[in-house]
């Protein structure tokens, strides 16, 4: 598949070294190409897709990184099974308009001492920052590494990951980091299920309960946007039942929490609401939110 950019066509540069992706950049910056970054841990689906377009939108030059951060995985966790296939990621990015791909091995982006961390502070006291210790400390780490290397003027991330992309922002702006970051919604499957790289673990019959997460999500916010006094601890808990009667699932968390600093909310806020649920199917961890 070709590229075209105005009346070239530029065939999709694929970057296994810091040292060749430096080069490419170097000629971004000379010839004042601005650059779109996509970062992601590969295996991409639907949802990474719409991440690329949105990109391509915003800048001739889209880079998209695919490296399975082991710094962000704890150590029970899949880093090892995460599923990885580079060839189908090279194809699938090149198709939804990525011009480079930059797909390091782990020594090369992450080598053995790697010992420095951004943290993101009380961002991550709740949510998933609560049942992964370290998670948030791990994306930080990596996202910034990206934002040096390929110097991107606007970098693109999911909602579905909402806690990463708002700590993220958060980065940014403390740091001053010179890159926009914009938010693309989720993307779901017909049934209402949120596209995760993730959803491959799945039994035949934890696919067909996984829908219930975001329906019971759903339910919820209906709940408060019709009675907006309503306690969000009554939400979250019918929230948490509905997922724990219609599936097989463990609820990891289920709360509700303001978008703007992520802290627990009592009382419905108009705009600054999230609720967000993360759900074991099996060891299969999915996650989901609504923002109203
Ligand atoms: O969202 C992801 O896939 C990862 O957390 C990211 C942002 C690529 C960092 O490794």
């Amino acid at each position: 598949m070709r590229i075209r950019r105005g009346t070239q066509e530029v065939r999709l540069r694929i970057h296994d070294s810091i040292e060749h992706l430096r080069a490419q950049v170097r000629d971004n910056r000379t010839s004042g190409r601005p650059i779109a970054l996509v970062p992601t841990m590969g295996y991409l689906h639907d949802g990474h897709l719409e991440l690329i377009r949105h990109a391509s939108r915003l800048a001739p030059d889209v880079y998209v990184s695919v490296f399975v951060n082991r710094l962000q995985f704890g150590p029970t966790e899949d880093f090892a099974r995460y599923p990885r296939d580079l060839h189908r990621d090279s194809a699938m990015a090149e198709a939804a308009g990525a011009t480079d791909l930059f797909a390091p091995g782990v020594e090369e982006l992450t080598p053995e001492g790697t010992r420095v961390r951004i943290v993101p502070g009380h961002l991550s006291d709740h949510l998933c920052g609560r049942s992964r210790p370290g998670h948030f400390a791990g994306v930080l780490t990596i996202v910034a590494k990206l934002f040096n290397l390929v110097q991107p003027d606007v970098a693109v991330f999911g909602w579905k990951d909402a806690q990463q992309l708002i700590i993220i922002n958060r980065m940014v702006e403390e740091l001053n980091f010179p890159v926009r970051i914009e938010g693309v919604e989720t993307v779901r499957e017909p049934d209402g299920l949120a596209m995760s790289s993730r959803n491959t673990y799945l039994t035949d019959e934890q696919r067909l309960q996984a829908p219930a997460i975001y329906r019971a999500l759903c339910r919820g916010r209906d709940m408060a946007l019709a009675n907006p006094r309503v306690d969000l601890s009554a939400v979250e808990r019918q929230i948490a039942d509905e997922i724990t009667s219609s599936t097989s699932g463990r609820v990891d968390y289920v709360q509700a929490v303001s978008r703007t600093d992520l802290q627990p909310l009592v009382r419905f806020e108009p705009g600054n609401t999230m609720i967000a649920a993360a759900v074991f199917l099996g060891s299969t961890r999915l996650i989901d939110n609504v923002r109203f």
